[in-house]
């Protein structure tokens, strides 16, 4: 590995380390809620995925989607006609809204918890600024657990950032980083910049589609 490579992981590490004094936990992210800043928050369906979803055939997948915020894929899904979508967050109050907002949607199960104790089994798992906002020193811990949730072919889709930040969350990386890291539990279907990013994205995501070896 080229030694700048090698330099700006130990950077992305070391800003990690900073910016965790404060643990990114359940209280954490419901603090960041609390004070509504959510910075992330698209107040859409993120469009690389809303085209994955159009083309996507097979309606009755079990879908989850962790880490799902203000979870407008799932509203997407659903208008889509998939029936059975399952969202999980960790912050409280995020959670309690979901929970009115989806309450006589059938097709959506909502979900309080941490993903890493989340037991379940999916066909189909999305990925929108879950994995960046993560310690990176837990992607080891994330790749076995996605691993773990999906069923025999199940796939893994969905954004990851091609670029680094200064201080994190958000937590970037590297496509060189993320096919070392996910090559041995998955195979790779799709790995490239995505062309429909929103505007202050673009060409800094990598739209990826994973298979479950
Ligand atoms: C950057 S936000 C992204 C939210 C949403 N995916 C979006 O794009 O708008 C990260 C989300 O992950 C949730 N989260 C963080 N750690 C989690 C964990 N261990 N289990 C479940 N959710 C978690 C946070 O509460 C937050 O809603």
């Amino acid at each position: 590995m080229a030694i700048s490579k090698k330099k700006q992981i130990m950077e992305d590490i070391k800003c990690c380390v900073v910016s965790c004094d404060k643990p990114l936990d359940a209280s954490y992210w419901e603090s960041q809620y609390e004070a509504k800043k959510t910075g992330w928050d698209l107040g859409t369906v993120s469009p690389p995925i809303k085209a994955y979803i159009d083309n996507f055939v097979n309606k009755n997948f079990r879908i989850l989607i962790p880490g799902c915020g203000n979870s407008y894929e799932a509203e997407y899904l659903i208008k889509k006609g998939f029936t059975n979508i399952t969202v999980l967050d960790i912050a409280p109050t995020l959670v309690a809204v979901l929970q009115e907002k989806f309450k006589n949607k059938p097709e959506i199960q909502v979900i309080l918890g941490d993903f890493f104790e989340h037991q379940g089994e999916y066909d189909l798992i999305l990925e929108q600024t879950f994995f960046c906002a993560l310690p990176p020193t837990l992607r080891q811990k994330y790749v076995l657990k996605m691993h773990q949730l999906l069923a025999k072919d199940g796939i893994l889709a969905g954004l990851l950032f091609n670029r680094y930040f200064e201080f994190g969350p958000p937590f970037g990386g590297s496509q060189t980083e993320y096919k070392l890291l996910f090559k041995d539990a998955f195979d790779t279907i799709k790995m490239e910049t995505a062309h429909n990013s929103i505007a202050p994205r673009a060409n800094s995501e990598l739209f990826f589609e994973l298979i479950k070896k």
